[in-house]
């Protein structure tokens, strides 16, 4: 069966009421039969459900869909991307391990490893998204008195600069060394890759973006190898990081049509990419899937399509982003991606303000950069919209200069 057919009929079982779409089992709690019942529901002789800290149907369904998607054994939904970064992260290390992250990462995944648990004695290295196997290979390796990794951490395509990390030879890699290979595999979405299948132990979403896709609720999910996920459900069920289930409900009806949006998407993303990228005012044009990006041939080979997100630059700096937001008249600006509503963010003054300045240069993040969340609207009023405010914020910077 294909997988889309499943993430419409994968459900909670039906109640007494023999209901078409589950129910919001909105409960903090659930009844026991009997002592006994409660007695074998805590020592897990009975499955069950007992508190929504830890378990609830409509926060299973959620992670059932997800698993199903991802290829994954099992799953923990969360609050949020980023309490589901950091569960994996604090329920499978420990003091004096070592990370090796890939440089392009999200804002808040990178406090976390360079603020948080440094904190806790584990360390990280840094390595570009574009690094030769070699590279990758000699961070992994025990050097300069840092141990072997024991996590390897990466977002690709990364958010903002669209840096993508080859799965395939991180797959390789550790068929030679023993590392946790975690991919935050937000941005593609399971319709696009799936880094499980590429050897990757866990795939982690902000399930607030694609996953929902309507900008309606905050969720995350982590997804992967059995054994792993037991010590992260034990840090999940102890410190209580916990998805909603109205949360869950609407994310696991939101998966029924993510393959759906997710090609129109795609495919509006490409056709405006495409008119950027030909557009003489549009210093840079960023896309997976334009043949000039850096990374193309990766790019078709790991995912079969370039994804929502674009990334452009504007000469002219913040004075020339400001006058190309207040131009255009259909994007939201947000600091959110992945809904059905086009969003633009200025990353450098937004999500990546708190990056120090060579960190920034790092990342390609300038003043003039620009992420465009593509969202579902017809594509000819998009490219119309965003071609007027291109055209347009480069008079009044002109007009300003003059
Ligand atoms: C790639 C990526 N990972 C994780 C997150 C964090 O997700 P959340 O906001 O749901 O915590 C984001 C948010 O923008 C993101 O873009």
């Amino acid at each position: 069966m294909k997988k889309q057919t499943k993430a419409i009929r994968t459900q909670a079982k039906k109640s007494q009421n023999r209901e078409h779409s589950v129910p919001l089992y909105l409960t903090s709690s659930f009844a026991f039969d009997s002592a006994e019942q409660g007695k074998a529901l805590f020592d897990e002789t009975e499955e069950g459900n007992i508190y929504s800290r830890f378990s609830n149907p409509n926060v299973t369904e959620f992670v059932d869909k997800v698993c199903m998607l991802e290829n994954a054994e099992e799953g923990i939904a969360t609050g949020t991307g980023m309490a589901a970064v950091f569960a994996s992260m604090a329920g499978l290390l420990k003091s004096g391990d070592h990370i090796v992250a890939c440089r392009a990462l999200f804002g808040s995944a990178h406090q976390i490893i360079t603020q948080i648990l440094s904190k806790w004695g584990i360390t990280h290295t840094y390595v570009d998204a574009t690094a030769t196997e070699a590279d990758w290979e000699a961070a992994i390796q025990p050097n300069n008195g840092k141990p072997a990794a024991r996590m390897v951490y990466l977002e690709t395509p990364s958010n903002p600069g669209l840096e993508l990390v080859d799965l395939e030879m991180l797959g390789r890699l550790k068929q030679k060394y023993e590392f946790i290979l975690s991919v935050d595999n937000c941005f593609a979405t399971p319709i696009l890759q799936t880094p499980i299948d590429y050897g990757a132990d866990l795939s982690i979403h902000s399930a607030t973006k694609l996953m929902d896709g309507q900008g309606r609720v905050l969720g995350g999910i982590v997804v992967g190898r059995a054994d792993l996920m037991q010590p992260i459900r034990f840090f999940a069920r102890h410190t209580g990081p916990s998805l909603s289930p109205f949360n869950a409900w609407v994310l696991s009806k939101s998966l029924e049509t993510l393959e759906l949006r997710v090609e129109r998407h795609c495919s509006n993303a490409m056709k405006l990419a495409e008119a950027l990228d030909a557009h003489p005012d549009v210093a840079k044009t960023l896309y997976p899937f334009l043949p000039s990006h850096p990374q193309y041939e990766l790019a078709k080979r790991q995912m079969k399509a370039g994804g929502s997100i674009i990334t452009i630059e504007l000469e002219g700096g913040f004075e020339r982003v400001k006058a190309f937001f207040d131009a255009l008249t259909i994007p939201t600006l947000s600091s959110n991606l992945g809904d059905s509503r086009t969003i633009v963010t200025n990353p450098n003054t937004t999500t990546h303000a708190k990056l120090k300045p060579d960190e920034k240069a790092a990342l390609g993040i300038t003043p003039g950069l620009i992420r465009i969340s593509v969202g579902l609207e017809a594509v000819e009023d998009l490219i119309a919209d965003f071609t007027q405010a291109v055209e347009k914020s480069a008079e009044v910077v002109k007009e300003k200069v003059a």
